[in-house]
């Protein structure tokens, strides 16, 4: 095995040193033209020969990378050796320019080339995105600056920058909020007359981590996004009133991509809204409680309610109520009409910097109260020719049964069409006083007429009208009458 190694190492070194040898023979006749020159220094072994080299310089994005080639020739299979025999050729740096010359910026030493660069036996690169310089032609220039085998040799690689487009774009994410996104991309675009080999991205190919400057056109600071890899970037932006901005978007270029801009109009306008009406019961009663909901949605056919804002009820009997939407969009309001009748009742939101207002309304009907009456006779049965006493009681169908207070009630007392009229008492009672001039069975009716908030009742009870003279029964009449 060891042996076999040692074969290998000692054929691969017979070769090494044939190829020196032949090198050292060729340095030799060109080293003596040099020799004659020098003259007095002649030395016959001195290696003063340099392997003339190229330097080819490529651009991808803001990096250049500079390429060494030997520009041997006849020498070149030999000269491929070499390297790998002394390891000095390329050996030293690569100073990087712009196109207008000037000092290096920066020397990078060589290092081995990267595989898929056939027959660059060294390379450097150098990232220009650090320098300045906004030249409309973006330029590299790199020179090898030789070793002590291989011949310095300058070069320059350019682009023109390449053409770039840009565009704004931007959407309402929350209309209550007044947000918007704004969308920029940045592309390549067509840059005419552009050598086709120094093309570094095709047309309309995504540009990603640049900077765009973002102004809304509301007079708040700019805002700035990098573009990421689908060369877009986003923002959000909250208008504090509505109205048409101009918004622009700018692009300041680098020394690869070219400057560009967009502009976009977003028109932060009054969004329609409605206000729709219920009311519960569907037909309220005079003096009971009614609610009403008032729902506020945007104008995008119920979309979207909107919650936190004001609605004003007028409910048509002269007053008004004001409630504020929930997240339901739902304002709620409770009423109670003193009469019954048909009233026009109207919701409205009075709009907001991001609504326009709106309104409905309805005409709502509103039913009579229901009233009763309780009759109490005292004494029953009653005595003709005294006094009887009729306590009408009247009350409200409503919850808890109120007494109604100041209501016109007429009792007949069912004896000859005979009636009084009184006004119920505080405690909704009226109470009437009759002396019966006869025996017998009267029926006596008590009527509450009913007023815009009452419906009309009444009560009856017969009552039985007795003599204190059993003797005298059959005498109907009353000489006292
Ligand atoms: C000749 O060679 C010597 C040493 O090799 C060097 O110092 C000298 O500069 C050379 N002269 C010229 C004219 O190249
Ligand atoms: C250019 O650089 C990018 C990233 O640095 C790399 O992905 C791409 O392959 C390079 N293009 C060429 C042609 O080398
Ligand atoms: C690069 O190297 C050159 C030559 O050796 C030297 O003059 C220059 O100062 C160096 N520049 C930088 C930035 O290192
Ligand atoms: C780029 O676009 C693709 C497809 O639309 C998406 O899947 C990806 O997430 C995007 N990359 C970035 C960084 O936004
Ligand atoms: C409701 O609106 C008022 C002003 O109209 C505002 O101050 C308040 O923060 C809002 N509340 C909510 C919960 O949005
Ligand atoms: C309406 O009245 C009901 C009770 O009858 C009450 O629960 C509700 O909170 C009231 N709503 C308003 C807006 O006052
Ligand atoms: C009838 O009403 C009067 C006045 O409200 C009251 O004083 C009287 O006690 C009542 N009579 C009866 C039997 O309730
Ligand atoms: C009906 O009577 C009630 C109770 O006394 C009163 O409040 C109301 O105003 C009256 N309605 C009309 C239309 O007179
Ligand atoms: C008495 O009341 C009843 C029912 O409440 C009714 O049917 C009747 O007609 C009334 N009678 C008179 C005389 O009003």
């Amino acid at each position: 095995m060891l042996a076999m190694w040692s074969r290998i190492i000692c054929a691969d070194v017979r070769r090494q040193m044939l190829s020196l040898a032949l090198i050292l023979a060729l340095q030799g006749f060109v080293g003596s033209a040099d020799g004659v020159k020098n003259g007095s220094h002649h030395q016959p072994w001195t290696i003063d020969f340099q392997v003339p080299t190229s330097t080819i310089v490529t651009l991808n994005g803001t990096v250049a990378t500079a390429n060494v080639f030997t520009r041997a020739g006849l020498w070149k299979d030999v000269v491929s050796i070499i390297p790998k025999l002394l390891g000095a050729c390329p050996q030293g740096q690569i100073c990087w320019k712009t196109v207008n010359g000037g000092p290096c910026l920066a020397n990078t030493s060589i290092q081995a080339p990267t595989s898929g660069n056939r027959g660059s036996i060294g390379q450097a690169s150098f990232n220009y995105a650090t320098t300045p310089g906004n030249e409309a032609a973006f330029s590299a220039m790199a020179g090898y600056q030789g070793s002590a085998l291989c011949k310095a040799a300058p070069s320059q690689g350019s682009a023109t920058r390449v053409g770039t487009s840009l565009t704004l774009t931007s959407s309402s994410i929350n209309a209550v909020a007044q947000s918007f996104m704004f969308t920029v991309t940045l592309t390549s675009a067509a840059s005419s007359g552009q050598p086709t080999r120094r093309r570094l991205l095709q047309d309309a190919a995504p540009i990603s981590g640049q900077v765009i400057t973002i102004s809304f056109g509301d007079g708040s600071p700019d805002g700035t996004v990098t573009t990421n890899s689908n060369g877009t970037a986003s923002i959000v932006h909250r208008y504090t009133t509505h109205g048409t901005y101009k918004a622009t978007a700018r692009y300041t270029g680098s020394t690869v991509f070219l400057a560009s801009h967009a502009m976009g109009l977003v028109q932060n306008g009054m969004l329609s809204s409605s206000v729709s009406l219920a009311n519960n019961p569907a037909i309220p009663v005079a003096t009971e409680q009614v609610t009403f909901t008032a729902t506020v949605a945007s104008g995008a056919a119920g979309t979207m309610v909107l919650a936190n804002l004001t609605v004003e009820l007028a409910y048509g009997d002269g007053s008004t109520d004001t409630s504020t939407t929930n997240s339901n969009g739902q304002a709620m309001f409770n009423h109670t009409y003193a009469t019954a009748g048909s009233f026009p009742v109207v919701a409205s939101f009075a709009g907001n910097a991001a609504y326009s207002g709106s309104s409905t309304s309805e005409s709502l009907i509103v039913d009579l109260e229901s009233s009763h009456l309780g009759l109490l006779i005292t004494p029953n049965p009653a005595f003709a020719s005294e006094e009887t006493t009729f306590n009408v009681t009247i009350t409200s169908g409503g919850p808890g049964s109120p007494r109604l207070a100041g209501k016109t009630i007429t009792l007949d007392y069912g004896e000859a069409y005979m009636s009084d009229t009184t006004s119920s008492s505080a405690n909704g009672v009226a109470t009437f006083t009759h002396t019966y001039c006869r025996f017998g069975d009267v029926t006596a009716t008590a009527t509450f007429a009913g007023n815009g908030t009452y419906s009309a009742s009444s009560v009856n009870t017969t009552l039985t009208v007795k003599s204190h003279c059993p003797g005298r029964k059959l005498r109907r009449r009353l000489a006292a009458c």
